[in-house]
């Protein structure tokens, strides 16, 4: 159902201290990758959203029995073996299913249908498509989109350069590369991304090591029965960076937020906090499920300066550049975003939709082919002046930036849309409403 959401001026203080929601990516590999093993695994901390729940749909569909003991505990009962589905496979507005499924369901041999709505019917798949082909596969697709057509196929071990730094890419290669016999699979990347994959494959037992040829980084998989074991979801990072960048514009806010993940290939936003001059310490730091995680103190942020960000850290904070590009808006001088010119491959065109929309407060941000270009303060005058309309493009960092945007301008807003939060964050009000109070 749509919804629409109001705010109505500034923001009151963000203080006190909160768990953020679980990891996106890694509720989706607990399933997918789980689903690889024979046996009872418990998954803890599990995110219950739309995105991570097509992921469980499809392998329900696939055969695999998954129950939820309460809505954040599953325990998956995994065979290893998947049924042809009666009915096609509907990832919704998920890339990561789609992309995992297409790797995990080919290496496997099964025959099935992969679609998803109108935003992911838009995203290439090509970048799948063509190494899964290399490797044997048999993929049908709408000139390089969804819907995915896989038939059965025997597949062989490749090494594969990959032109994008993409987890996703890289991810379905592995999960395929991993039910090949007796062949090693080998991915190279031009930079490090996500590497949530390789670090939950270790997890259960898998033969996976990582390798370095010139300036690009390998991971190679040989198959390996995996061994079932309980997991625990760590906290999402791209969830708290909406929440950090919140506090450190906000006069007055000191919040902590709790068992945070911060493996270095998601950390970049940290970084950038850091490099622009944000008042945030790494607090408590531990290790679950083979992932960092630590709480985060941040505070309002008065000094924030505008930077360059590009190369090697877009990957690590690819999915933070709609929410960072609002912060820049308020930091003294400009920001450069660039290398990022894969943000027009996400649920909507991130150059186009973050500019338009930031645009509509009186941001100065000007969208160039692989990023932005940002007059910090706002062009001088500071939080926001002008409040918005804003629309979210099937897209739910565009709907968690259009409303932050909306908390720090003076005059009242609106978000249209603003069920799309669902997909990865649909605690998103509450959390700031326990903040605000
Ligand atoms: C993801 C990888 C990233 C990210 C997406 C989740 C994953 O996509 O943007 O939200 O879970 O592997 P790419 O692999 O396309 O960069």
């Amino acid at each position: 159902m749509r919804k629409i959401v109001t705010t109505q001026g500034f923001c009151t203080p963000l203080k006190g201290e909160i768990s953020v929601p679980p990891d996106k990516s890694m509720s989706h590999r607990s399933l997918i990758i789980g689903s690889l093993t024979k046996g009872k695994i418990k998954v803890s901390n599990f995110l219950n959203s739309a995105d991570c729940l097509a992921t469980l749909e499809i392998l329900k569909q696939l055969g695999c029995s998954v129950e939820f003991l309460d809505e954040n505990t599953i325990v998956l009962n995994a065979k290893n073996v998947y049924i042809e589905p009666k009915s096609e496979l509907y990832c919704g507005n998920s890339g990561t299913t789609m992309r995992l499924m297409a790797g995990l369901l080919a290496g496997a041999g099964v025959k099935c249908t992969l679609s998803g709505d109108i935003s992911l019917s838009k995203r290439p798949m090509k970048r799948i498509i063509e190494p899964l082909t290399k490797m044997g596969a048999s993929i049908k697709s709408n000139d390089g989109k969804a819907p995915l057509v896989i038939k059965q196929a025997k597949l062989n071990g490749i090494t594969y350069n990959s032109p994008i730094a993409s987890a996703q890419v890289k991810s379905s290669i592995l999960l395929a590369g991993l039910q090949i016999p007796n062949e090693a699979t080998t991915v190279y990347e031009p930079h490090l991304s996500r590497d949530h994959t390789e670090r939950m494959l270790k997890y259960f037992g898998a033969d996976i090591k990582t390798c370095q040829k010139d300036e690009l980084f390998g991971v190679t998989v040989r198959h390996t029965p995996l061994i079932p074991k309980d997991l625990n979801v760590v906290g999402d990072i791209s969830s708290a960076a909406f929440i950090m960048v919140t506090a450190s514009i906000i006069k007055d806010s000191d919040i902590i937020l709790r068992n945070v993940g911060i493996n270095p290939t998601r950390a970049g936003i940290i970084d950038v906090l850091n490099s622009m001059g944000a008042k945030i310490e790494i607090l408590n730091k531990d290790l679950i499920s083979n992932e960092e995680i630590a709480d985060v103190r941040i505070k309002y942020s008065p000094d924030l300066k505008g930077i360059k960000i590009g190369g090697e850290i877009i990957p690590r904070l690819i999915d933070e550049i709609p929410i960072i590009a609002l912060l820049a808006t308020q930091a003294e001088g400009k920001t450069v975003i660039s290398g990022a010119a894969d943000l027009k491959n996400k649920e909507s065109d991130r150059i186009l939709c973050v500019a338009k929309e930031l645009a509509k407060f009186g941001a100065k941000i000007e969208p160039t082919d692989d990023g932005f270009i940002i007059e910090g303060k706002n062009g001088g005058k500071g939080l926001f002046q002008e409040g918005a309309e804003v629309e979210c493009y099937h897209d739910h960092r565009i709907a968690m930036m259009g409303y932050i945007a909306g908390l720090i301008s003076a005059k009242p807003s609106r978000i249209n849309d603003f069920e799309w939060i669902e997909t990865s964050f649909p605690s998103f009000l509450q959390i700031f409403e326990t903040l605000r109070s």
